[in-house]
């Protein structure tokens, strides 16, 4: 796969510490959100879920894996090579400790197992249900990285799919974002659950201190426009959540969380 240049660029050690070293209030009201939701779903049943540009972010995944089976599997698909190697530091290595440069070249470091017990401790009291506990130990047992594209996903293949600040980061084009939306709705197998968030209202977000990527500026109608467009997406929830926190700063204004069900 010919991998975009600012995949390459992306500094997962920057952007996770900034992102993920604390626990955000749009965070918790997602984790918020997503726990409800999955608490009224079957538990531990699915065989197999997917993140889709997981980047190193893996609490969507956590959350998820209160659904997965004991001998299911959560592929985290990601194309960009510093966020394979944060995740494959995370999942695979003994110290956990990914090495990275940041885009002056400086060399870096973070504990990649560090940034999750919080968000582990958060899922198990929001989800009050034995299947949240655990999600992070959980998640680095049934979690394997994978690389891959949201535009090449295999049709109806997973139980449920979630994707986090993803279409709208990869184009300032909004339609190929609905696009990348379309083909992440279309990866779950029909019955199934999608969980999309999606930054509301940004003209750029920053990979690091330095380089910053355009994106598709959305409003909510927009949101809201993209999923009524897609046939197979049924009973889809949009809310926004209101961003106060430094996540990016140009015209930011919160996320939207989607979720709903793929139909046949
Ligand atoms: C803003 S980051 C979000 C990362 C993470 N999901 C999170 O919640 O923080 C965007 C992610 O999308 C990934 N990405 C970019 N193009 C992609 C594509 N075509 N398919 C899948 N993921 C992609 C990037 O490599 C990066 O990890």
């Amino acid at each position: 796969m010919e991998l975009p240049k600012r995949q390459a660029e992306f500094d997962p050690v920057e952007y996770a510490k900034r992102n993920y070293g604390h626990i955000m209030a749009e965070d918790r009201t997602i984790i918020h959100h997503m726990a409800h939701h999955i608490r009224r779903m079957p538990m531990r049943r699915a065989e197999r879920v997917a993140d889709v540009g997981t980047g190193p972010n893996l609490y969507p995944a956590m959350l998820m894996s209160a659904l997965v089976a004991d001998e299911g599997s959560i592929d985290l698909i990601e194309p960009g090579e510093p966020s394979l190697q944060f995740l494959e530091t995370l999942l695979y290595t003994q110290t956990g400790i990914y090495y990275g440069r940041d885009s002056d070249g400086r060399e870096q470091s973070i504990d990649t197992r560090a940034l999750w017990p919080k968000f582990s401790n958060l899922i198990t009291i929001t989800g009050r249900h034995v299947a949240f506990t655990n999600t992070y130990l959980r998640t680095r047992l049934l979690a394997d990285c994978i690389p891959g594209d949201i535009f090449e996903l295999p049709e109806k293949h997973y139980d449920h799919a979630s994707s986090f600040f993803v279409a709208e980061t990869i184009t300032d084009d909004e339609a190929e974002c609905a696009l990348a939306i379309r083909s992440l709705v279309s990866c779950v197998r029909p019955g199934g659950t999608f969980f999309v968030g999606m930054m509301v209202g940004n003209e750029d977000w920053p990979a690091d201190e330095i380089v910053r990527f355009p994106v598709a500026r959305l409003t909510m109608p927009d949101v809201r426009q993209m999923f009524d467009d897609i046939p197979e997406a049924y009973r889809t929830d949009i809310r926004f959540i209101s961003g106060p926190t430094n996540r990016t700063r140009s015209g930011y204004s919160g996320m939207a969380l989607a979720i709903g069900t793929r139909t046949p």
